[in-house]
């Protein structure tokens, strides 16, 4: 099996915190897992998942690959748990070290809601961010690129678009700047009411008429409408699908190898056409597959030196 070239490291916040190299060796772990079906066994550690926004994905997945390196995963529901009589996070994640967890997969609304915990010289159980706010989403960020890498065997002068809901999503943000690192081409696209200027850093924006027969990769993101409270943009379900989503036009004019991704769940009808979300060139349920086995080299890597 694959050993992943990678430093001892507690935490997985972001994938910032790899190096190039470190994140190929976790991709490639992923894919042996997913190729070969063996995996360490971790019989005599404990998880908790302890998700304060809504997932079915990273919860899920997560917990699969817990399961099937042997952890043992404690049930963790918010609604029934002291956070309801004011207890913090910070003493939540205490009180779970304290009775023998290892890992602590979060997902929360706060934005960089984990520096607390990993400054920390009392907290000692590894902590995995399963998004925070509109901030990462460093799991995801992971699977997506395991999906693109075993399409293209590379990142170098893949070319790249990402179009949607730009600002609202942390799978963007991640992504952006992962890509951007790996040697990969990114544009943008979508309405630029949601293309922040800082995004010039990693890439260019256009339109996606413009982008749609040129790129290998066609990263859709989802309409956060829950993130929307604070704007008055609205767009009809019609109108951001012709203006800014895969129609079958789109599709059709797409390279013959590129691929369309989506991190999901999908508004089906609102950023691609309901009948595309399974087409040949969809990998947006492969996606879904690899979130296992890239999340099993995550905690691999976390749990192999505790
Ligand atoms: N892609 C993703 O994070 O999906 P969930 O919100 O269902 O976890």
């Amino acid at each position: 099996m694959t050993k992943v070239q990678t430093r001892s490291v507690r935490h997985f916040v972001s994938l910032e915190q790899f190096e190039n190299h470190e994140i190929i060796s976790m991709i490639e772990k992923a894919i042996t897992y997913k190729n070969q079906r063996t995996f360490p066994s971790y019989a005599d550690k404990y998880a908790v998942n302890c998700f304060f926004e809504q997932s079915t994905r990273t919860h899920k997945s997560f917990e699969m690959a817990e399961r099937r390196m042997g952890v043992q995963v404690l049930d963790f529901q918010p609604s029934m748990s002291s956070v309801q009589k004011g207890e913090s996070l910070y003493d939540t994640v205490l009180t779970l070290q304290a009775i023998g967890v290892d890992l602590v997969v979060i997902r929360h609304g706060e934005e960089g809601y984990y520096n607390k915990l990993i400054e920390s010289r009392h907290i000692h159980c590894s902590i995995i961010n399963g998004g925070d706010g509109a901030g990462q989403h460093p799991s995801q960020s992971l699977l997506d690129l395991m999906t693109i890498y075993e399409e293209y065997g590379s990142f170098e002068n893949l070319e790249v678009a990402i179009s949607g809901d730009l600002t609202h999503s942390r799978v963007a943000k991640s992504n952006m700047q992962i890509l951007k690192r790996l040697g990969a081409k990114i544009f943008f696209t979508g309405p630029q009411e949601w293309y922040d200027p800082s995004f010039e850093e990693y890439g260019t924006y256009s339109t996606i008429d413009k982008l749609i027969d040129k790129v290998d990769v066609m990263m859709l993101l989802r309409v956060q409408y829950e993130r929307h409270e604070d704007t008055d943009i609205r767009f009809s379900k019609q109108t951001y699908l012709q203006k800014y989503g895969i129609t079958f036009e789109r599709e059709n004019r797409m390279k013959p190898s590129a691929i369309i991704m989506h991190p999901a769940p999908v508004n089906r009808g609102i950023e691609i056409e309901d009948q595309l979300v399974e087409c040949s060139r969809s990998r947006i349920v492969t996606q879904m597959e690899n979130g296992v086995y890239a999340r099993m080299a995550i905690i691999d890597l976390l749990l192999e030196h505790r």
